[in-house]
């Protein structure tokens, strides 16, 4: 691999779980870019959202999708909202692998239910509120997510990636 692989989709796709995988299998640096923001504010994702609001939040992701450029090529886990704002997506389409973790929407939900508290988008939100809510924002979200050049969904979603690689 001589670019690196971003590993893209919902809130409960399991990015970061098949990132760390991927990178393992490969023997490449793992990079979550969530973690990357908390590591470098001190403060967690939430808590970042809190104080600064989505706007500012989406600003320091920009800018810390961008310090990858600097950075050994490896397998990066983005967040759910990375590639749907500015020209994140155009960004990393030039820069590396793009691939989508298209999972449905039965399967997001039964992760996320339990785990609404620590996701900021998702606080308070329960039942068929946040079952709407999930529906609408996958709806909007799917147009930049399915300008992945390597879409994979279903079963063996590793095999499917390390055959295109
Ligand atoms: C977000 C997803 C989160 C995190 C933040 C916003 C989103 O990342 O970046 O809470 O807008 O979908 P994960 O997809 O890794 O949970």
């Amino acid at each position: 691999m001589d670019k690196h692989l971003f590993l893209l989709g919902f809130m409960g796709a399991g990015k970061t779980y098949l990132g760390q995988q991927l990178a393992e299998q490969q023997g490449l640096p793992f990079y979550d870019l969530d973690q990357m923001i908390e590591n470098q504010w001190g403060k967690s994702i939430s808590a970042l959202f809190e104080q600064m609001g989505e706007a500012s939040f989406r600003q320091l992701e920009a800018d810390a999708l961008r310090r990858l450029a600097g950075l050994p090529v490896g397998i990066v886990a983005v967040g759910g909202g990375t590639p749907c704002f500015g020209d994140n997506m155009a960004w990393m389409n030039a820069q590396g692998l793009t691939v989508y973790l298209k999972m449905p929407v039965s399967v997001l939900l039964a992760r996320l239910k339990s785990e609404t508290a620590q996701r900021p988008l998702l606080k308070g939100r329960v039942g068929d509120a946040l079952e709407t809510f999930v529906h609408q924002l996958l709806a909007t979200r799917s147009v930049y997510y399915e300008q992945a050049a390597l879409v994979v969904s279903g079963d063996n979603l590793l095999e499917q990636i390390l055959f295109k690689l």
